[in-house]
């Protein structure tokens, strides 16, 4: 009997063999970190729900900076804490906000590959992404005024990119965000700046630790009305098709673990490098798992992380990156 079972996989499953065989492999240089700057503290403050991760001062930027470096991680995703919050965010795109002094501070001291979020929902003082429409905290019918907020976000991108940003990912979900952010780079003489559209972004309540660590949970009301519904997928390859239109350069989707099947559909239907945002819930629950002894943190973590790139993300942004990036 044994004879005529002439296919064997597990023949190429010995020791010798596995790595030379294995489809995909996990780099550093895939990863990017996300690190949060908080204008309100003068020393590092931990996040609870994210273990290992602390708000920074901006003061400790080139220092949390040189960490991630060490461990062979190229790229950070920069987060901002404004000392201050109004209606429409301002310090999202002062010249001083948080996020503008880090970046020059990153980008004028080390070789860290810089990404800005460009979004409101930090600085606005009702949380929500964008400015609100008139009555929108009484009428749930309403929410963030698209395209108000449109200049409010080309704004945050030029003030980014003149404090010497090397490229910037538009996270609110306002229709149109790319174009505006593209026209508005290219009229301030950043045409070399490319944009990373979170193009596919789902309102998912895998953001909540992420909404402690930024401060940033929506005073009233949720995201649903500018978040995609988790129920759609051929929707995310229209949102993916409108961002391109609009000069996207590199498209991403989140969260990753939940969504890898619109990660493989972008990455089969798209000519653009895919990103996949590993989001805090994802890094949360493996290290709530963890810690109760239920699950082991660095093993499920790495198997995450290389599902995700075999899905077909080229980059992924993870909370688990200097972690990870250690044993690769
Ligand atoms: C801002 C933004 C969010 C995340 C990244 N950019 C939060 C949100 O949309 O509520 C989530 C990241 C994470 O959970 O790790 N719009």
């Amino acid at each position: 009997m044994t004879e005529s079972l002439t296919d064997r996989p597990r023949r190429l499953r010995t020791d010798g063999i596995r790595s030379l065989v294995r489809e995909t492999n996990l780099s550093s240089t895939d990863l990017i970190a996300p690190v949060f700057v908080d204008a309100t503290t003068d020393e590092r403050k931990a996040i609870p729900s994210m273990p290992g991760h602390d708000r920074v001062p901006v003061s400790e930027t080139v220092a949390r900076v040189e960490e991630i470096l060490e461990t062979g991680v190229e790229a950070i995703m920069l987060f901002g804490i404004p000392g201050q919050k109004d209606a429409v965010g301002s310090q999202a795109y002062a010249t001083d906000g948080v996020v503008q002094r880090a970046i020059r501070r990153a980008t004028d001291e080390t070789d860290v590959y810089v990404i800005g979020d460009v979004c409101l929902c930090e600085y606005t003082d009702h949380g929500h992404c964008g400015v609100l429409e008139d009555n929108a905290r009484a009428d749930p019918t309403q929410t963030v005024d698209n395209d108000e907020t449109l200049d409010l976000l080309a704004r945050t991108a030029v003030a980014q990119a003149e404090a010497g940003v090397d490229m910037v990912a538009p996270s609110s979900m306002t229709d149109g965000m790319v174009g505006a952010i593209r026209t508005a780079l290219d009229g301030a003489g950043h045409s070399d700046v490319p944009v990373m559209s979170y193009a596919a972004k789902y309102e998912s309540a895998f953001y909540g630790p992420f909404r402690d660590a930024a401060d940033g949970a929506p005073a009233f009301g949720n995201r649903r009305h500018y978040q995609m519904d988790p129920a759609n997928s051929t929707e995310a390859l229209r949102e993916v098709q409108l961002d391109i239109e609009q000069g996207a350069d590199v498209i991403m989707v989140k969260p990753a673990l939940p969504y890898l099947d619109i990660v493989r559909e972008v990455r089969q239907e798209i000519d653009r490098p895919v990103a996949a945002y590993n989001v805090s819930g994802e890094y949360a629950m493996l290290h709530a798992a963890a810690e109760k002894g239920w699950l082991e943190l660095e093993p499920t973590a790495l198997e995450s992380l290389t599902s995700i790139k075999r899905a077909g993300a080229d980059l992924i942004l993870t909370y688990f990156a200097e972690d990870i990036a250690q044993h690769l």
